[in-house]
């Protein structure tokens, strides 16, 4: 038995091996709750789409703890025992039962079991072991949010009608939505028979989407305000969005809703009808809805204009005084302003890699290359800006495997000089060696 603990924003939980596998710089920002955090820009996204689901209909759940159990993460949402998000490459884990959360999803469960109003939105850090790049980072944040309605609560029991009329009562927008896809998928998104008819599913989806094309066409009004305040001859495009069939194993249907920006397809949400085994196992079967899960950082990135995702852990007031007092006026909100950007420095590292699993345990997988992000990021901090591979060799006698990686150092902050970045170069190379590797190349 192990004796080892951590503490994550003030509780003590024990780790066990071979699940432990958070690393010290990210159990150090489990306690910074940017979402929380007045004038700052993550806070700042927050507000703005909570403006857009008012209370008392919806309740706000700010508050909830990174660390969930393997139920509430995965299998309260009938995440089949073998999804890849599951495996020790993808999820950061205290023990066999107890991780970060993934997604704000986690705590659909708790929510509709505590009943406590008609919707709810859902504001939480999240955390994802994956690829480092400038839109990237371990920890983002999620806003989460539902609305039910009883059978037994609404007049005659009739649910289409009731939602149908509250979907007179939302906003109406004037912006072209493309959906083009029929709303039932029978593999992927059939109607839940069981429990809904196929008007009521039809008045769910409509509520839904209306709810959420509010939301996206607010967000983006105000990214166009602030780019013009910022530049008089900004020429905008008029805002697109389209609706995409998508799969979540907690919802059917399931869409996702992109907006065109930039001369791309971004894809903004997911969201979809609830299924009803959450509620039932929620202890309240009568109730039916939707929910939907956002990323607030990508948002506020495409809001402030703000180029690299590290910029919101900075502590730096050349950052953060850029917001003051917008958390109180939300109009007043304007694009930031780059300091001036510091110089790259890229230096490569190549390896052979070694056969065994580095993580061990219930992971399968030989090499994964997050335990590569994770190690340069855990070695290199804040200043690594992206980790690329850019070279693959299996040697053909041994059959032994070498990559090589490109890691892009800057500061945000500062100008590297030449002498810091191969000191913390020689150590990311080290770490890489002694713990994924067999040797240099
Ligand atoms: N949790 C999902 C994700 O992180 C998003 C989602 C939330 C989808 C709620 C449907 C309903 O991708």
């Amino acid at each position: 038995t192990s004796t080892s603990t951590v503490t994550i924003r003030g509780a003590t939980h024990p780790t066990q091996k071979p699940w432990f596998n958070v690393p010290k710089n990210i159990v150090a920002k489990t306690s910074r709750r940017l979402h929380l955090q007045n004038d700052h820009p993550i806070a700042i996204t927050r507000q703005i789409i909570q403006a857009n689901f008012p209370q008392p209909t919806y309740k706000y759940y700010n508050e909830y703890s990174p660390v969930v159990t393997t139920k509430q993460n995965f299998d309260s949402l009938g995440f089949p025992v073998d999804h890849p998000g599951r495996a020790l490459t993808d999820t950061y884990y205290l023990n066999e039962k107890l991780l970060l959360r993934t997604h704000t999803s986690a705590h659909q469960a708790d929510t509709f079991r505590a009943n406590e109003s008609d919707g709810y939105l859902i504001s939480a850090d999240v955390y994802r072991r994956d690829a480092i790049d400038r839109s990237h980072y371990p920890i983002f944040h999620q806003m989460e949010g539902a609305r039910s309605w009883d059978r037994n609560k609404v007049p005659n029991g009739d649910i289409a009608a009731a939602v149908m009329e509250d979907i007179e009562r939302l906003p109406k927008h004037d912006v072209v939505v493309e959906d083009p896809n029929p709303p039932m998928h029978p593999e992927r998104n059939p109607l839940q028979e069981a429990h809904h008819s196929a008007a009521e599913a039809e008045a769910l989806g409509k509520h839904l989407k209306r709810s959420l094309e509010n939301m996206v066409v607010d967000i983006f009004t105000r990214a166009k305000a602030a780019a013009i305040k910022d530049d008089p001859d900004f020429v905008d495009e008029p805002l697109r969005m389209r609706w995409v069939e998508a799969y979540f194993p907690f919802t059917s249907p399931s869409w996702e809703l992109e907006v065109y920006y930039a001369g791309d397809w971004l894809e903004v949400l997911g969201c979809g009808v609830v299924k009803q085994e959450l509620y039932i196992n929620a202890n309240v079967p009568s109730q039916v809805g939707w929910a939907f899960g956002i990323g607030i950082d990508r948002i506020a990135m495409l809001l402030f204009k703000i180029p690299d995702i590290r910029l919101f852990w900075s502590e730096d007031e050349r950052f953060l005084s850029q917001f003051t007092g917008v958390s109180a006026s939300l109009d007043t909100l304007k694009p930031f302003v780059p300091f001036s950007k510091h110089p790259p420095s890229p230096r490569d590292v190549s390896f052979w890699i070694r056969s065994t699993s580095p993580a061990g345990g219930n992971d399968k997988a030989v090499f994964h290359e997050n335990d590569v992000m994770e190690l340069v990021r855990s070695i290199g901090g804040d200043e690594v800006e992206s980790v690329s591979l850019i070279d693959e060799f299996v040697h053909p006698k041994t059959g032994r495997k070498s990559v090589a990686y490109r890691i892009v150092y800057r500061h945000l902050e500062r100008t590297l000089t030449g002498a810091e970045t191969n000191a913390i170069h020689e150590r990311v190379r080290k770490a890489l060696v002694d713990r994924l590797g067999g040797e240099l190349r």
